[in-house]
């Protein structure tokens, strides 16, 4: 995909190819689908199934890779949706609209990217780093164990740490303790500005924007809400930004059409942090 170019959104059909555990908790699913198709990293897709079994709202994942026709996932099961979705065989079909939302920046040059993921944080920044990377950047994922990381996924390229320092294979190494204090010991002592990158849990999330505040740095963060369209028409998705132009200094800004990618600096946190989580009904 040519940098500044929008891929088209496209909803169509696909048949999945493969569906299978990466780690302890995470499962890969490609598709084939009916057409082809791009994306930037960070954008997502939303998925579903076909005909009788579909679900009234499908469910956003960002997406990890693009090879032609074929769309890749990486997700954990949490609910009825991504239970539907562990139990796709290949052979069945399902449904994709995308790709959707602001994508995470392009490189810059100036400042060498730190990339930040805990668990199914992954796709996106996963997707950044096989796209773009250079030899300055760094990237760390964070899990709960060495069970809980997919070793064969990310090679020798991501720095991983571990919660629980259990299920570490001999031939891998992992740091002990969250992923924003390896991320900052692993930069401490390199030279100039960078530009942070995050997706994960809301403490990752908040870790990270302190983190980059710290050092000065720019910072971009994906953020997860609830959606029910995906394209910024049913509302359910909002997250508080700063809008220093109202009287009120913030306006809600539709996460799937605004984001998911936002500037830490653009959030309105202490209404973000202090929301009541939005919860689905059985859908
Ligand atoms: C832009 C975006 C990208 C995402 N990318 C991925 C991904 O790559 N891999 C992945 O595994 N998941 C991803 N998610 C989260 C995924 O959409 C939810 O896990 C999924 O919708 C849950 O559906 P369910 O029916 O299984 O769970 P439900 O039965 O709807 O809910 C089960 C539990 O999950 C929580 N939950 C449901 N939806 C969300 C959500 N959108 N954000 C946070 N918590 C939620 C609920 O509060 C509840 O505790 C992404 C979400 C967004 C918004
Ligand atoms: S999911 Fe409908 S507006 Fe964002």
């Amino acid at each position: 995909m040519t940098p500044g170019t929008t891929p088209a959104r496209l909803r169509c059909d696909g048949t999945v190819t493969a569906n299978a555990a990466v780690s302890d908790g995470l499962l890969r699913l490609d598709a084939r689908l009916d057409l082809p198709v791009d994306f930037h990293p960070g954008q997502f897709a939303m998925l579903n199934l076909v005909g009788r079994d579909a679900l009234v709202f499908s469910r956003p994942f960002s997406i990890l890779s693009v090879a032609g026709q074929v769309v890749s996932f990486l997700y954990r099961v949490v609910g009825r949706g991504t239970a539907a979705l562990a139990a796709l065989a290949p052979g069945d079909r399902l449904n994709f609209l995308g790709p959707l939302g602001r994508p995470f920046p392009e490189p810059l040059p100036a400042a060498p990217a730190v990339l930040v993921a805990g668990g199914v944080g992954l796709p996106p920044l996963f997707a950044w780093w096989e796209r773009h990377h250079g030899p300055d950047d760094v990237a760390c994922f964070g899990a709960r164990d060495g069970r809980d990381v997919p070793w064969d996924l990310l090679g020798a390229d991501w720095a991983v740490s571990v919660d629980e320092p259990t299920g570490v294979p001999d031939l891998h190494t992992a740091w002990h303790g969250v992923v924003t204090a390896l991320a900052a010991e692993r930069t401490l002592t390199l030279p100039g500005p960078r530009t942070l990158m995050a997706c994960g849990p809301v403490p990752l999330l908040q870790a990270a924007a302190e983190l980059a505040r710290e050092r000065g740095w720019p910072c971009w963060l994906s953020l997860e809400e609830h959606m029910g369209c995906g394209y910024g028409v049913c509302k359910g998705c909002v997250v508080p930004v700063l809008a220093p132009e109202q009287e009120s200094g913030w306006r809600n800004a539709t996460c799937c059409d605004e984001g998911p990618v936002f500037r830490a600096d653009a959030i309105a946190w202490d209404r973000y942090l202090g929301a009541p989580p939005a919860r689905n009904a059985e859908i």
